[in-house]
């Protein structure tokens, strides 16, 4: 056992010496320690001795093992450096080449224009909440002052779950969730960003579109208040040139209530095609909180008032990017999107 040892150990260092290239190292080393190795199989084979001599032939096994694969590991290093001084010598680069650009993706526009809307009014001092798409009646209707059966309803074109709970069609379910939270400390300065559902599909209606949602309430906010701040938005959106306008308008939930115009950002207030030829293009919807909707949410509404406005992200995408149907966002054709 002894000899055959030696002799294994004697014959793979030779082998290793001679070998050329790292690959062979490799195929030394499974060939010798590997699990199907010569030695392996021997040092397997150590159960078969006399007791008395394992722990001597064992010794001597495991100090060939050590020696062998160090040898390995110093070949293979050797070869390596020697490979990489070759190719340091034969190989020149041209430094000069331009480098392959790797493709870079970016940002959908309706999420750029989100951000671009929440950075104008985080600097306004509103803040940013979220509410839930999956929702109730009570908040999406109920405490924003539409009653069972209301006509206002019918506008919403709502997909129903159940009696009870429904897809949001807006935003301002987000209000009553707040007020809920907040009440009786003021002030409350929030933005609500997120996606509703109306069942309604056409060039300018998807059944799925996004709302930012704004709101204040505190001691003394009156309409002043509101045309301020959404003219700030405004200019910062469409530049300073940009005029507005209020309509007068209905909501349940805000009183007095109005629609929002900005001058034609195509024609600058001429007319034209996308202006419908009056010069104005609607944005929003926005009004005084109804004080019903305060004291739901328990605010006393004699004491406090607030404003609210919700726009659709898509609208304001299309005007801002000139897009005439509200399809291209949703259809995720580079061809579209790669404009952005
Ligand atoms: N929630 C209204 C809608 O989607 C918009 C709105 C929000 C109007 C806030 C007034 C105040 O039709």
């Amino acid at each position: 056992m002894r000899e055959k040892l030696l002799q294994i150990a004697e014959e793979a260092e030779k082998a290793v010496e001679g070998a050329e290239t790292v690959e062979a190292v490799e195929e030394l080393r499974i060939k010798y320690l590997g699990k199907k190795g010569i030695l392996t199989q021997v040092l397997r084979g150590m159960g078969a001795l006399p007791p008395a001599e394992r722990p001597l032939v064992g010794k001597l096994a495991n100090e060939i093992k050590l020696r062998l694969e160090n040898e390995l590991v110093v070949r293979a290093t050797k070869l390596k450096e020697r490979e990489k001084a070759q190719k340091l010598a034969t190989e020149r680069i041209d430094v000069t080449l331009p480098g392959t650009c790797p493709f870079l993706g970016s940002l959908h526009p309706l999420t750029t224009v989100r951000a671009e809307i929440e950075d104008i009014f985080l600097g306004l001092g509103f803040q940013i909440v979220e509410g839930p798409e999956i929702e109730l009646d009570y908040y999406n209707f109920e405490a924003l002052n539409f009653p069972k059966d209301h006509p206002a309803r019918d506008m919403q074109d709502t997909f129903f779950i159940s009696d009870e709970v429904l897809l949001r069609t807006h935003t301002s379910p987000v209000q009553v969730r707040t007020f809920e939270k907040t009440a009786p400390n003021v002030p409350v300065k929030i933005i609500a960003p997120g996606k509703v559902y109306r069942e309604d599909d056409d060039a300018t209606h998807s059944p799925m579109f996004n709302q930012v949602e704004g709101f204040a309430v505190d001691t003394h906010i009156a309409f002043g208040d509101l045309k301020g701040v959404l003219d700030s938005f405004v200019r910062q959106m469409y530049g300073d040139q940009t005029r507005m306008r209020f309509r007068p308008s209905f909501f349940p939930f805000t009183e007095p209530s109005a629609e929002v115009d900005i001058s034609c950002v195509i024609c600058g207030g001429r007319g034209c095609r996308v202006c419908s030829h009056t010069g104005w293009l609607e944005i929003l919807g926005a009004g005084m909180i109804h004080p019903r909707v305060l004291e739901v949410s328990g605010y006393d509404s004699e004491k406090f008032s607030g404003f609210a406005f919700g726009m659709g992200i898509e609208r304001i995408a299309m005007l801002k990017y000139g897009v005439d149907n509200i399809r291209l966002f949703f259809d995720n054709d580079l061809r579209f999107l790669n404009q952005f």
